[in-house]
């Protein structure tokens, strides 16, 4: 039997010292020797077992290191965990979430039930306890997670089936691309739709899509057994505020396997590919976000998805497709896949007039190259957007960069025998891919994610288990939190 357990998240008013917890978490900054208020308390009645551990150097209070103390009959929990928060001066609260995402983790590891955090008390109330609250939270469901819907045979020192319910997106995100394809991310999106009570979606299947003449989503998914869709999810809200606010659209690459298609990958870590369904998956997440938030703004989340797979049947290269815009492609490349399903969903939505359009897409190896797995690039057409998501990536934690995507750049992408060609030059290829989308956008403000590198951990790390990141959700639901209450 599977043992099922639910993260559920409660704040109290407590003494400390008669805290009944599995683990009390404290903090620590690595440059303070003297102890705070809290820690100081602890010690004295663990009989100055913090200072002894201090004292050997073991626990130096870098960021995200830890340490575990047993407790005894003085205090009410059983383990103190002296979590580190690196240098006093350094710390933000993104230093808090990855601190509380490290000790959840470890708490999962060692089989706790109960965690409970006292980390603001070092930061002398440098933050408020409302976004300490949030950061906790983030932080405690970012590093319970782990994806084990497929383990049957429990190993020691695990959980099995830890339902991590805000997870939603990651454990989608980390299905396989035999158990997750095109139709099952639309069923997932009519489900969300189901169950909330501002959503609605419609699903264009292949019949749609011809008739509709998105033939960028078909060329990509002409190759598989798994027909292409493009999902379209509305956030409808009834606030007046709404209409004084800007109608927004975010569109999501969902390419459930991508394996290059004729084009074909290099078999190494070509599984790794599966995620390349995350910009989709983040859309999906961010409307589930923004219904339960019931933010008072229209919404409209777009998600084209195909499986780019070679067969008799699939897309090549050469081919010359009319995409939903009516401007032509010629195919050079049939792995540059997602640039394909994006334009026919961008044009989709400047042709809705959206106001703001926003993709997020594993889109470019380049991109991976250029600024490594830290942080996503960030290109657009409009300074006022981007500094509005590099403002909503710092609150989230969840980092961009910004790149360029201009002229230059769209010059490259033109063909002889076609509007456009799908790739570019050797060179700069993220900016190639994010100056082809920008042809399809109209007269709409544009910002565009490439979040290829950032999708995934690929080891797990101290402070996440490896598999989807999630990457993005938190960043868009930020940005719209903060549209939706500008005054
Ligand atoms: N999904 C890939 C991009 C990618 C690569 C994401 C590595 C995550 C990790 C995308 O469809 C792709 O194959 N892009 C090509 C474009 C090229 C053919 C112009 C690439 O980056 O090589
Ligand atoms: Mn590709
Ligand atoms: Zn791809």
């Amino acid at each position: 039997m599977k043992e099922i357990i639910q993260v559920e998240l409660k704040t109290r008013k407590v003494d400390l010292s008669k805290c009944r917890t599995d683990i009390l978490a404290v903090g620590l900054f690595s440059d303070v020797p003297k102890l705070d208020s809290v820690n100081s308390m602890l010690n004295d009645k663990l009989g100055g077992a913090i200072e002894r551990l201090l004292k050997t150097g073991d626990f130096k209070a870098k960021e995200r290191a830890n340490a575990i103390i047993y407790g005894n009959e003085k205090i009410g929990a059983k383990r103190v965990m002296l979590v580190g928060l690196g240098e006093k001066q350094k710390a933000t609260l993104d230093t808090i979430r990855k601190a509380t995402a490290s000790a959840a983790k470890k708490a999962v590891d060692m089989k706790a039930k109960t965690l409970s955090f006292a980390l603001h008390n070092a930061l002398d109330k440098r933050f408020d306890l409302s976004s300490v609250g949030q950061v906790y939270a983030e932080g405690t469901y970012y590093g319970s997670y782990r994806y084990d819907e497929f383990i049957t045979e429990s190993e020691d020192g695990r959980l099995n089936l830890l339902q991590v319910e805000q997870c939603y997106g990651r454990t989608i995100a980390n299905r396989p691309g035999n158990i997750i394809y095109p139709e099952k991310i639309a069923e997932e999106a009519r489900e969300l739709a189901r169950k909330s009570k501002n959503l609605t979606c419609t699903v264009f299947d292949e019949k749609q899509l011809i008739a509709k003449g998105m033939g960028g989503i078909m060329a990509v998914g002409s190759g598989s057994i798994h027909r292409p869709v493009f999902i379209v999810l509305k956030n409808k809200t009834t606030a007046k505020k709404a209409s004084s606010l800007p109608t927004i659209a975010i569109v999501g690459k969902a390419i459930t396997f991508d394996s290059g298609g004729i084009s074909i990958k290099p078999s190494a870590n070509m599984d790794e590919m599966k995620f390349d369904k995350s910009g989709g998956i983040a859309i999906l997440a961010t409307m589930k976000a923004v219904s339960e938030l019931d933010l008072p703004l229209n919404v409209c989340g777009l998600i084209p998805s195909a499986e780019n797979l070679p067969s008799g049947s699939s897309y090549r290269p050469g081919d010359i497709v009319t995409t939903f815009s009516g401007k032509t492609v010629e195919v050079q490349n049939t792995d540059a896949e997602g640039r394909m399903i994006l334009c026919d969903a961008l044009a989709y939505a400047a042709k809705q007039k959206c106001d703001i359009i926003i993709d997020i897409a594993t889109l470019t190896g380049a991109c991976m190259v250029a600024l490594g797995k830290y942080m996503a690039g960030l290109m657009g057409n409009d300074d006022e957007l981007i500094k509005q998501l590099q403002k909503a990536s710092e609150e989230s934690g969840e980092k961009v960069w910004a790149m360029p995507s201009g002229d230059e750049y769209a010059e490259e992408m033109k063909s002889k025998i076609a509007d456009l060609k799908n790739i570019g030059s050797r060179w700069g290829g993220a900016c190639t891919a994010a100056a082809f989308l920008r042809q399809f956008i109209g007269k709409a403000k544009w910002a565009h994610l490439d979040m290829a590198g950032v999708d995934m951990v690929n080891s797990p790390v101290d402070y996440a288990a490896e598999g989807s990141a999630g990457f993005g959700v938190r960043l868009l639901t930020t940005y719209l939190t903060n549209i939706a209450n500008k005054k």
